[in-house]
């Protein structure tokens, strides 16, 4: 007993020790969530196999029972934290403190909820999202400018990712899994090889920009195979089966990275669409006096719009297949050097790993979520993933003229 506590005091002031030397304090974090794992969006996939789909429980496009508890999971981690970083020491926080923010969305909502209950469960903070059932102004990734000039811009840039699509193989191995030429769009709409087909662009003001083609409908399917795999579905429900190698799942997962790619990923285009975002981000770090948490739950789009349009360098999620899984976050925190009195920004993309959504890994500051470093092109980090805050205002600044 006696050695255990002795223990316990020791790591105690080694963890006091290496606060006060590393002399950085946690000011701010803001959080950009997608939800977590909802049911397929697409109610056609039928038209797409002769194969039966497997059963889903909740309403299309709704985040599942499961994505509810993995999201209070991350939540449990996050407070966990947000107070060992002394951000949000014991306690419950108030209202001035912590802001939840969703889009109105059911798995923007429930994401919120869950996150909320997990973290300050015992407390008075609720999950916020407008009144209405259309999408929120501020989450809605759709075309707003109307000038010509940025429509030929914008398709200029899907259309150049459209060119470097290199899908063929990942199309090969899904028109062997669904068996798209024995499928009912192969015999109504001679669609009966993803190898074949032409994407379209489809650019409406309002809308969010779109394609259809053989990626989007490939988006669809891979789309519900990997909510089942996270779901946790039984190995025959999840692509009948016959996904059953990492290497076929990493190939595979290259359909929904590229979709995202060409429809949010370019830099004009993502201005655009993810403008009312970026402003309500800087806001968020110009309001005074600065509010400790606020955390945003949106969509992929939105992830990886702000992303596009803030210039993140090329990253990669260790032990994820997509580039934006559910439930994922990227955590911009405010430090200060408190010897020098410098604000320094520092960005990671939080995330569970396939295995951790699979299995409905319980986290913990002992059993945590993955870390990776995100960096901005306009701001270099140093060694530790720091930037100067000064730097990061510049791009938040810029942000009313694109
Ligand atoms: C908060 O952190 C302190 C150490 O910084 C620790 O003693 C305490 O147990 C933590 N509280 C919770 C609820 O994790
Ligand atoms: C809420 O309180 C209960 C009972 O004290 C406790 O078991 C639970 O962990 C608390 N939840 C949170 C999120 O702090
Ligand atoms: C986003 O676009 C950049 C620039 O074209 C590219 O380097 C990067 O790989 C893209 N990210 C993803 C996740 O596709």
């Amino acid at each position: 007993m006696a050695g255990r506590r002795h223990e316990y005091v020791i790591l105690l002031i080694l963890v006091c020790l290496w606060n006060t030397i590393d002399g950085l304090k946690l000011e701010q974090v803001l959080i950009l969530s997608r939800h977590n794992i909802r049911t397929p969006l697409t109610a056609r996939l039928e038209d797409t196999t002769p194969y039966k789909w497997p059963q889903w429980k909740n309403e299309v496009g709704h985040l599942t029972d499961k994505g509810a508890l993995l999201e209070s999971y991350m939540a449990e981690y996050f407070a966990e934290w947000l107070n060992e970083t002394g951000l949000l020491p014991r306690g419950c926080p108030t209202d001035d403190e912590v802001f939840v923010y969703a889009n109105t969305r059911q798995r923007t909502r429930e994401s919120a909820r869950a996150f909320v209950r997990g973290a300050f469960g015992n407390c008075s903070i609720s999950a916020y999202s407008i009144d209405s059932e259309d999408m929120d102004p501020v989450f809605n990734p759709i075309l707003r400018d109307t000038s010509e000039t940025t429509k030929q811009k914008i398709t200029a840039e899907m259309i150049q990712k459209l060119k470097g699509l290199r899908l063929d193989a990942a199309y090969k191995e899904l028109n062997d899994i669904i068996d798209l030429k024995n499928s009912d769009i192969c015999k109504s709409d001679s669609f009966c090889d993803f190898l074949q087909g032409e994407n379209e662009i489809v650019y409406v003001i309002g809308k969010e920009p779109n394609i259809v083609g053989p990626l989007a409908t490939s988006n669809n399917v891979m789309d519900s195979f990997i909510m089942s795999y996270y779901e946790g579905m039984a190995d025959e429900d999840v692509a009948w089966g016959k996904i059953v190698k990492p290497e076929q799942w990493a190939l595979l997962s290259e359909i929904i990275r590229e979709n995202q790619n060409v429809r949010f990923n370019s830099t004009s285009l993502a201005r655009d669409v993810a403008k009312p975002l970026l402003k309500y981000i800087k806001t968020v770090f110009e309001h005074n006096p600065p509010r400790k948490v606020t955390v945003l739950f949106g969509h992929d789009s939105n992830l990886n719009s702000v992303m596009s349009a803030l210039g993140f360098k090329y990253y990669e999620l260790p032990h994820q297949y997509e580039a934006t899984p559910p439930g994922g976050k990227i955590v911009f925190q405010k430090w200060r050097d408190e010897d020098t009195n410098r604000a320094l920004l520092k960005i990671n993309y939080v995330y569970q790993s396939t295995d951790q959504i699979r299995d409905a890994s319980r986290l913990s500051l002992g059993s945590p979520p993955l870390w990776a470093r995100l960096e901005l092109t306009e701001c270099s980090a140093d060694s530790d993933g720091f930037c100067p805050w000064d730097q990061f205002q510049k791009i938040l600044d810029a942000i009313e003229q694109f």
